[in-house]
């Protein structure tokens, strides 16, 4: 149980909230959706949450234009209201839970694009002094599902709002084979950004199980990115693992095929388990602590390590690790 818990709707309360929480002498945790979060033990201090609401257009040339939504705006809601309004560019991103002001802390992704490919700006207030900063996209050193907010400078701001540069008539992103299988269904000549968003809202049910009804925090590790040489070893053994070559020249692996091959998809735990269509997945059925869910992700890491000699890396924020 969270000693102390305040909802921040503007800047004046986001400052108003941690001024309060230096005073007092409080470990302070900022919360958007909490959907990408595992607490390993309650949580002793303040708890700020982000119900900041708005969306507002700023720039507008009739095709291109920038788009700000403050950080306490849904994610998919949002996603939708731009599709609705007739603006491409996160229509890949659909579905995805949490916040708005979550989203650039991991550079969230999602059938080949992340938010880098379409952001603009964001704004930060100081933890410490109170200060709202602008980032830019270059300020902001995205990477496979990491910022410079997960990095050098975590745990130092609370992302207020994020600007996204959208188009009217951006080229849709078809080419993640899931994707482009699912809209080889559609009979229409002309498809749209919103049937792409259909599209993906359709994969992601069909595999990712709904945390209103089912615990999980999504993909529980990162899609591991090794070396090509040590691809090539496994390649000899495995042929038929799925790889995504990187510009750099590293590989990226599916974690969710590794976790799957080392025999966990579908394992139970009683309260919690791997979800049976997405090995990635980790679920709490309820009941399970935050300490067996990291239990069963420790497991995982072992037996992946032991048969693959592949290092798995959470990507769930772990909250009050002992
Ligand atoms: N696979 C298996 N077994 C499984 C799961 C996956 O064999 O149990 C295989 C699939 O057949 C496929 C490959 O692994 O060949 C990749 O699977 P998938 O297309 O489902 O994507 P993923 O790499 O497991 C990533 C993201 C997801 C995102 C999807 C679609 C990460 C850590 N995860 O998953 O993001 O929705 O791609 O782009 O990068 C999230 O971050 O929470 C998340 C759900």
């Amino acid at each position: 149980m969270a000693s102390r818990y305040i909802e921040v709707k503007d800047d004046n309360q986001v400052r108003d909230a941690l001024s309060f929480g230096r005073e007092e002498g409080l470990n302070i945790l900022i919360l958007g959706g909490g959907s990408n979060m595992l607490f390993h033990s309650n949580f002793e201090g303040l708890v700020v949450k982000i119900a900041s609401r708005g969306i507002q257009v700023l720039n507008d040339d009739g095709r291109v234009l920038e788009v700000v939504a403050e950080a306490g705006e849904m994610w998919h809601h949002f996603v939708m209201h731009t599709l609705e309004s007739g603006w491409g560019g996160l229509e890949n991103l659909a579905l995805i839970p949490g916040c708005v002001g979550a989203s650039p802390m991991q550079n969230i992704g999602a059938y080949g694009v992340e938010i880098k490919d379409v952001f603009s700006w964001l704004e930060a207030i100081n933890i410490e002094s109170g200060e709202c900063v602008r980032f830019h996209l270059e300020d902001c050193k995205f990477g496979y599902r990491e910022s410079i907010f997960k990095l050098e400078e975590k745990g130092k701001w609370v992302i207020v709002r994020v600007a996204f540069r959208l188009d009217r008539q951006s080229e849709l992103k078809t080419g993640y084979g899931a994707l482009e299988s699912e809209l080889s269904e559609i009979s229409k000549t002309q498809i749209t950004h919103t049937d792409v968003a259909n599209a993906v809202v359709k994969i992601r049910n069909s595999k990712l199980p709904n945390p209103d009804i089912l615990g999980n925090a999504g993909s529980f590790f990162k899609n591991p990115v090794i070396d090509h040489n040590v691809f090539s070893d496994l390649e000899l053994n495995y042929p038929e693992i799925p790889n995504y070559p990187q510009i750099d020249g590293t590989v990226k692996l599916a974690a969710g095929w590794l976790i799957d091959q080392a025999g966990w998809k579908g394992h139970s735990r009683g309260t919690h388990g791997v979800h049976d269509k997405q090995a990635l997945v980790l679920v709490n059925r309820g009941g399970a602590s935050g300490q067996e869910i990291w239990q069963l992700a420790t497991d995982i890491m072992i037996s992946v390590e032991q048969k693959f000699g592949i290092t798995l890396e959470p990507e769930v924020n772990q909250i009050g690790m002992i």
